[in-house]
């Protein structure tokens, strides 16, 4: 552990973290973008999807990756710069791929303003927890934490991206309609690209071992669960025909 490492502010972040993944679910309601932001005013102030996503997620990407680049070489043990480096990839891909090929509708400036604060703090607490507080022992990558971590980290992500690209072909360039979903994971669950998204969390928790890491996973299964069984509901509500084996996010489960 670093002698720049501060306890107090890992321990806040993760407690933030967890209590946000709480209030989410006491709440009941998806956040009101996509789907659910027709529920607004019309009078919200929105921004084109792809300019949206790409703010929001930005900080994420950049902030982490600005950590690890000014840092002194010092700090940088191997499996925390490893880590860390799986954690800029997704958020390099959410920011520079996902982000400028979505096709969803106009995005409420003030979720987007949410999504940005969050972004923001999430990437400074598992930037400098990695950077400044984790430490590994040399045998690290030989452990089972940590193989499988990375493993699930990599079959969520590949789920996930998978899945978006899925969503993304219901629609020609210019619609904002809603069709059924089919195949990859969709044949099970409505929420497909939220279940890879959580199994990505926890292979990362599971792979990083620490406190900051596990509350981000938490969070991630609260608001993408949350938001898969809203989904659900709302296409068994929408199309007659919906698949009626299929469920919100664990295959024949739930
Ligand atoms: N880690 C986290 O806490 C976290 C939080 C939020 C999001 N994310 C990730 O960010 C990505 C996007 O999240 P999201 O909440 O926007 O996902 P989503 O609600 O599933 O929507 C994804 C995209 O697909 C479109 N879409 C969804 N269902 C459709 C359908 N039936 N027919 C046609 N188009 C459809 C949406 O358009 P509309 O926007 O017009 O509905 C949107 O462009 C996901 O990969 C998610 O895992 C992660």
């Amino acid at each position: 552990m670093s002698a720049r490492c501060q306890q107090s502010p890992v321990l806040a972040g993760s407690a933030t973290l967890t209590a946000l993944g709480a209030l989410v679910l006491y709440l009941a309601k998806p956040s009101g973008y996509g789907k659910y932001s027709d529920n607004l005013m019309p009078a919200a102030v929105r921004l084109p999807a792809r300019a949206a996503w790409f703010l929001q997620e930005l900080p994420s990407f950049a902030v982490p990756a600005g950590i690890l680049a000014w840092q002194p070489s010092s700090l940088l043990g191997p499996p925390a710069t490893v880590l860390l480096g799986l954690f800029c990839a997704h958020y390099f891909h959410r920011t520079f791929v996902y982000s400028l090929l979505t096709r969803g509708r106009p995005f409420p400036v003030v979720f987007l303003f949410r999504g940005f604060v969050f972004c923001l703090g999430n990437g400074f607490l598992q930037g400098y927890y990695l950077v400044y507080c984790a430490e590994y022992p040399a045998e690290w990558y030989t452990d089972i934490r940590f193989s499988l971590g990375v493993f699930l980290f990599i079959l969520g992500m590949g789920i996930n991206i998978h899945s978006d690209y899925i969503l993304r072909q219901l629609r020609k360039p210019g619609e904002i309609i809603y069709r059924i979903p089919q195949g990859g994971l969709f044949t099970f669950v409505s929420g497909a690209n939220f279940l890879g998204e959580i199994i990505e969390w926890i292979g990362y928790a599971l792979a990083s071992w620490s406190l900051p890491a596990l509350a981000f996973a938490f969070f991630s299964l609260c608001f993408l669960g949350l938001r898969a069984f809203h989904h659900h509901r709302f296409y068994l509500k929408m199309f007659d025909d919906y698949p009626k084996s299929r469920r919100a996010l664990i295959p024949f489960i739930f």
